[in-house]
């Protein structure tokens, strides 16, 4: 097709991977032709280099790997999301009853401009971006997901957090009418989740707004969820309804359930094991790779990110702060 037809595609129209992965090779064409421009196209494009095009300094951030891509079929298929039932297809075959419009988030506790916000004037001012992160699941699986969103700590800084605010706890909604698995006690609801205040604003730390491109799809935690890579996906917390800036460390729906094989760091770790099974290699769900038999790889310290993340661990016990 050639280019000018290419360009007149609704954005609407752009349903599946395939389109996707064309558009990143499109993308690259245009970059590559100082004739044509892309304005009016920037927010239904988000910036999505293909592989060949990750700069040394975006593979220095760690922002974008090069690894080869989850498709956005198990992506959204394969899940953790037990508000929708603790089966891996759950999640897409139930979610689908969430309504993400209107959402708003209440920000409060240490800082000094609280309030209940929507989700629009959440991120505004700030354009979603494109991050393609490793995601580690303590289960000992893992994904390569092109996430869109906006870094958490840009969103936080609104809010002017005090020098009390030492921890940021996050709580997803818990809607027995919209979501069946939270009828059920598998864990004490609301789900909730926290960070370190240093690793909430690291850059790193993504709230995610949507994937390959599109906003994100229910099962994935719409119409907002955390992303902190180098850290088990459960630290991933979806579908967020409140953001408290906290002193003490907060407690987490995981170590609240079972405290001693799931610790409020949680930072991915080969030589941490879980006390029922090894973390040392994981099964890479990725490309053509079948879910259950995809070969296993070793587990990199920090998920593959410690060159950006590890300074701020110095000093304490990976074992002991598990
Ligand atoms: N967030 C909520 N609210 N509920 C959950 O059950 N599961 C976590 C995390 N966030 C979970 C959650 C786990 S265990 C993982 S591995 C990731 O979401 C999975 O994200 P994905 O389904 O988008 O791959």
């Amino acid at each position: 097709m050639p280019l000018r037809d290419a360009l007149k595609i609704p954005a609407s129209q752009i349903t599946d991977e395939s389109v996707y992965r064309e558009r990143r090779t499109l993308l690259q064409a245009f970059a590559m032709a100082p004739a044509l421009t892309l304005a009016g196209c920037a927010e239904a494009e988000p910036p999505a280099a293909p592989k060949t095009v990750v700069t040394p300094a975006q593979a220095r951030s760690g922002f974008r790997t090069t690894e080869e891509l989850t498709k956005f079929a198990d992506i959204t298929s394969y899940n953790n999301f037990y508000e929708f039932g603790t089966g891996k297809t759950d999640p897409s075959n139930a979610a689908k009853t969430l309504k993400t419009k209107p959402w708003s988030v209440a920000v409060g506790g240490e800082c000094a401009k609280p309030g209940r916000i929507s989700m629009e004037d959440l991120i505004k001012g700030l354009t979603p971006e494109e991050r393609i992160y490793r995601l580690r699941c303590v289960e000992g699986w893992s994904m390569v997901i092109p996430w869109l969103g906006v870094p958490l700590g840009e969103v936080l800084k609104k809010f002017a957090p005090t020098s009390k605010a030492k921890y940021v706890a996050f709580t997803t909604l818990a809607d027995p009418r919209q979501m069946p698995g939270v009828r059920y006690n598998s864990i004490n609801w609301p789900y909730r989740e926290g960070l370190r205040i240093d690793e909430a604003m690291h850059p790193l730390t993504l709230l995610a707004t949507g994937l390959y491109g599109k906003p994100l799809p229910q099962q994935n935690g719409a119409p907002l969820r955390l992303v902190v890579p180098w850290k088990y996906g459960f630290k991933s917390i979806k579908s967020i309804v409140e953001i408290k800036f906290v002193e003490k460390m907060p407690e987490t729906a995981w170590h609240d359930l079972q405290p001693s094989e799931y610790g409020f760091f949680s930072n991915v770790n080969p030589a941490v094991d879980h006390p029922r099974w090894s973390q040392k290699t994981e099964r890479r769900i990725a490309g053509n790779a079948s879910k259950l038999f995809a070969e296993r790889i070793p587990t990199q310290l920090f998920n593959g990110y410690a060159a950006q993340v590890a300074s701020m661990y110095t000093g304490l016990d990976l074992k002991k702060w598990y």
